[in-house]
């Protein structure tokens, strides 16, 4: 199989982005992601999937996590999260019991650990959603391997 040609293909799914937050010991780590995915409402549970080789692995273990849902002018903010590290923040940062959420994000839940799968060269993280909010906003969109907008009817 074309790896190259099944990640075009897995492109044409259009997401949200998020950028899923933990604290390490007195660190806040931070990474983008748009496998977040709801899963149940009852209990309610989120999954990511997150990269073995990633940083944000080895933190997210056992651990309590954020998910920040980016709006439309969050971009440099999900690029810093994303290995392209700004030398200014892009944001700022609220802290919580729960971690570190990025202020004028659309929503976010926090998160307890709930289970974790195998999911290859990936590990999905199952978080209980102990908190949460929102606000109306343009969300940003990543498609075909690029940010994009996601338009309302
Ligand atoms: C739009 C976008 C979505 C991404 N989604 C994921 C994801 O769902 N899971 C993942 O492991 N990496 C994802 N990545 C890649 C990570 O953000 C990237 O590898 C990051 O630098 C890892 O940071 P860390 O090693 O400091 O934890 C995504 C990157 C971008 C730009």
């Amino acid at each position: 199989m074309d790896i190259r040609e099944l990640r075009n293909c897995l492109g044409r799914f259009a997401t949200g982005v998020t950028v899923v937050t933990c604290n390490d010991g007195g660190h806040c780590h931070g990474l983008t992601a748009n496998s977040f995915t709801s899963v149940s409402l009852d209990p309610p549970l989120v999954l990511v999937s997150i990269d073995r080789e990633t940083k944000a692995f080895d933190k997210l273990k056992d651990n309590r996590f954020i998910v920040n849902i980016l709006s439309a002018d969050q971009q440099e903010t999900a690029m810093h999260f994303a290995g392209k590290t700004c030398e200014e923040l892009p944001f700022e940062w609220n802290e919580t019991e729960y971690g570190h959420r990025i202020k004028g994000s659309l929503a976010y839940v926090e998160c307890e650990p709930w289970a974790e799968y195998d999911g290859g060269d990936h590990v999905l993280f199952l978080g209980k959603v102990v908190n949460f909010d929102y606000q109306d906003g343009e969300p940003l969109g990543f498609y075909s391997g690029k940010f994009s907008k996601i338009v309302q009817e």
